[in-house]
């Protein structure tokens, strides 16, 4: 059988990795400051997280949602004493598109309603109703442009208001960092807006902080640098360090009932194990400290480099905007230093995406080789 051929591949074959360090089949070693997508949060291989996963999986990997799992409970403490979301409801599912369309199916029947409006750059998953929200026609076939949605541009709060009175606005998806758009951002003033006329129009406000979440911003939700409080907050990526798993975080205002929500999946032994291990982590090395101050040390760097246009995104998501296509700048990275980045939307942006334990040596590699390419 051949395999699907939907991925335009780098002729690399990772065969082991540790830290922020990947090791090829030849043995050459890579910086990793991609993370697989924002996915390696907490570095590859963490002894504790090793550690975790083999002893659970010594145990039971996995059952379904039909038994008691007491590691769901202890991973809903732990999540909202560190996120500081202690009241929010926990629902666990296995991606961040699932995350989404939860997220979206959820506001849909806490409102009646189904139109959804969601902003031009956005990409919040590839699934029915999270794909009908990313504004990227390219990967939206005729099944998922049956959903209602609406694209407004950030900063556009009359557009908003004037959406929102039609009155059959179910949920405003939002990144607080846009991720693979290219890491643009809302000012503080439009968001606390947003949720402002969110809830004068009871509209569920949901932040999608797949890719931003779990530190990855300088605080454990991207929407916290910004004074506001959404309905729903959905997660995944960092949340399992290579694990799959998603969820959201539900406002104590959603009232559960049976079969509302449901998977088979989500919310697995190995999924919790995992998760658990993260946050442990995170607590355990200040990653989230570390990430704030190694952003603003990355920031200092890029800033002193004359081609960077404009250096983009917090703590570490971020991205270095030039006046030229990266396409080529990154492929020299990868196979000519040995250094992994990542791509966006906007062609023009270079994305730093490493694990939050990375360090200003690391770093200073980075720049050394970006220098190097760019002379
Ligand atoms: C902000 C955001 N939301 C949702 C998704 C979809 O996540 P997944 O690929 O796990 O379905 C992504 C993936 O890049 C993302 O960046």
């Amino acid at each position: 059988m051949k395999l699907f051929d939907v991925y335009p591949l780098y002729d690399i074959t990772p065969v082991s990795a540790e830290g922020v360090i990947l090791t090829d089949d030849k043995g050459q070693d890579y910086l990793d400051l991609y993370g697989g997508h924002a996915v390696i949060s907490i570095g590859h291989k963490h002894p504790h997280y090793v550690k975790r996963l083999k002893d659970q999986i010594d145990r039971i990997g996995f059952y379904s949602n039909a038994v008691q799992n007491p590691l769901q409970q202890a991973l809903a403490k732990k999540l909202g004493s560190l996120s500081g979301c202690d009241d929010y409801q926990l629902f666990m599912c296995n991606s961040g598109a699932e995350a989404n369309e939860n997220a979206l199916k959820l506001a849909s029947f806490h409102t009646g309603k189904s139109r959804i409006v969601a902003f031009h750059n956005s990409f919040h998953g590839r699934t029915s109703a999270a794909v009908a929200t990313t504004d990227n026609p390219a990967i939206n076939a005729p099944i998922n442009k049956q959903q209602k949605v609406t694209f407004l541009s950030f900063e556009d709060t009359p557009g908003l208001k004037q959406e929102l009175k039609k009155d059959d606005v179910c949920a405003v998806i939002m990144e607080a960092i846009q991720g693979v758009g290219g890491l643009d951002e809302p000012s503080a003033g439009f968001y606390q807006e947003v949720a402002q006329i969110c809830k004068e129009h009871e509209v569920v406000l949901i932040a999608d902080e797949v890719q931003s979440g779990f530190g990855r911003s300088g605080k454990f939700f991207a929407y916290q640098h910004h004074a506001i409080e959404p309905d729903i907050i959905s997660i995944a990526k960092g949340m399992g360090n290579g694990f799959p798993v998603g969820g959201i975080l539900i406002h104590p205002k959603f009232k559960a009932s049976y079969g509302m929500l449901g998977t088979t999946f989500g919310g697995n032994h190995l999924a919790c194990a995992a998760t658990l291990a993260v946050l442990e982590v995170l607590e355990q090395e200040n990653l989230i400290s570390n990430a704030e101050k190694l952003g603003v040390y990355f920031k200092q760097k890029a800033n002193e480099i004359p081609q960077v246009k404009r250096v983009k995104g917090k703590g570490l998501m971020l991205g270095l905007e030039f006046d030229f296509e990266v396409a080529p700048l990154r492929k020299k990275l990868i196979y000519d230093q040995h250094v992994f980045t990542g791509s966006a939307k906007d062609k023009k942006v270079l994305r730093i995406l490493p694990a939050l334990t990375i360090n200003k040596a690391h770093l200073n590699h980075f720049f050394d080789a970006l220098k190097q390419e760019l002379s």
